[in-house]
């Protein structure tokens, strides 16, 4: 592939080559002289028509640990403010000649147009509901370190999953690995047609919850509700808000993972956040620099000659 614009797209296998790849970075020092070298002379873009944190400082480190130039755009800095367009603004960034442009959109197909209008690599850092393939790769790099393996673990989704590219690039790869998922979510927040990849759906946390091996909470993404049904945060924390109590259902050990931003009581309750044992979000961070750096890896080895 010439970019990486979504789960959906790719194989098993490419995805566990991708993995394989990515766990060979998370257990490399982060001086490595020969990762250093690999993209030295590469110009690698970071352009951010939506806020991060994650993913933006994540794929700047991943880009340096293999030795490329990098630059960050973020649409409130930029001369978007102005009214250039997001093509124009596209057309401006190529002509600088990056060999790989690292953008997010709001729009769901906006990283696709994109692609198809610049020279490099184009690698999709999130766009609308659409999918953020880099994270789900995160997501199951941390499941497959912590638990040693994809192939028949049960996985709930949990939350606002019809404004949720996480849940989209989740699912596509969790179901092509062989991992049975389950969506939980009130029906308002639900995408029509979802059983259609393969999930089984739940209104009820208690019931979805049941016997599971991880549980995966999604932000409550108030950004993208206008005019919409927004609930109550208070009701939502009741039926939907991962809580010691509800997590009783789960299997006993099983892992709590949050892709972040987290809003803590609203989504998930704090101390449940921070469990020592079972939450591992501070490692789907960490995780998040090796998997980027082996989708820059993957994605530019034509370009050093197909080794
Ligand atoms: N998980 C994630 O994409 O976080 P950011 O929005 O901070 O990049």
């Amino acid at each position: 592939h010439k970019h990486l614009l979504g789960i959906e797209g790719l194989s098993p296998a490419e995805i566990e080559r991708l993995l394989d790849l990515a766990n060979h970075y998370a257990d490399l020092p982060k001086d490595d002289t020969t990762a250093r070298a690999l993209l030295r002379g590469r110009t690698v873009m970071n352009v951010f028509f939506e806020a991060s944190t994650r993913t933006q400082t994540s794929f700047e480190l991943a880009a340096k640990r293999l030795g490329a130039d990098v630059t960050n755009m973020s649409v409130s800095t930029s001369s978007i403010k102005k009214g250039e367009t997001l093509l124009d603004t596209a057309m401006t960034l190529n002509a600088m000649r990056p060999d790989v442009m690292v953008v997010r959109h709001g729009d769901s197909g906006a990283v696709n147009l994109l692609s198809q209008k610049v020279d490099g690599a184009v690698i999709n850092a999130g766009d609308g509901r659409h999918e953020h393939p880099t994270q789900a790769l995160l997501d199951a790099l941390t499941i497959r370190r912590r638990l040693g393996r994809l192939q028949g673990l049960l996985v709930a989704i949990c939350g606002d999953i019809l404004h949720s590219r996480v849940a989209r690039s989740n699912i596509h790869l969790l179901t092509k690995m062989g991992v049975r998922v389950r969506v939980i979510a009130p029906t308002t927040l639900l995408s029509s047609g979802i059983e259609r990849m393969g999930v089984e759906v739940f209104t009820d946390m208690r019931k979805g919850l049941k016997d599971v091996d991880i549980v995966m909470m999604l932000r409550l993404q108030l950004e993208r509700m206008q005019g919409a049904y927004v609930p109550s945060i208070r009701e939502y924390f009741h039926f939907f808000g991962l809580d010691y109590d509800k997590l009783s259902l789960a299997k006993p050990n099983a892992l709590i993972m949050h892709p972040g931003p987290m809003n803590r009581g609203v989504e998930i309750d704090s101390e449940v956040a921070d469990d020592i044992n079972r939450s591992v979000i501070r490692e789907q961070v960490e995780m998040g620099v090796a998997v980027r750096m082996a989708c820059l890896d993957a994605l530019t080895r034509n370009l050093r000659g197909g080794n």
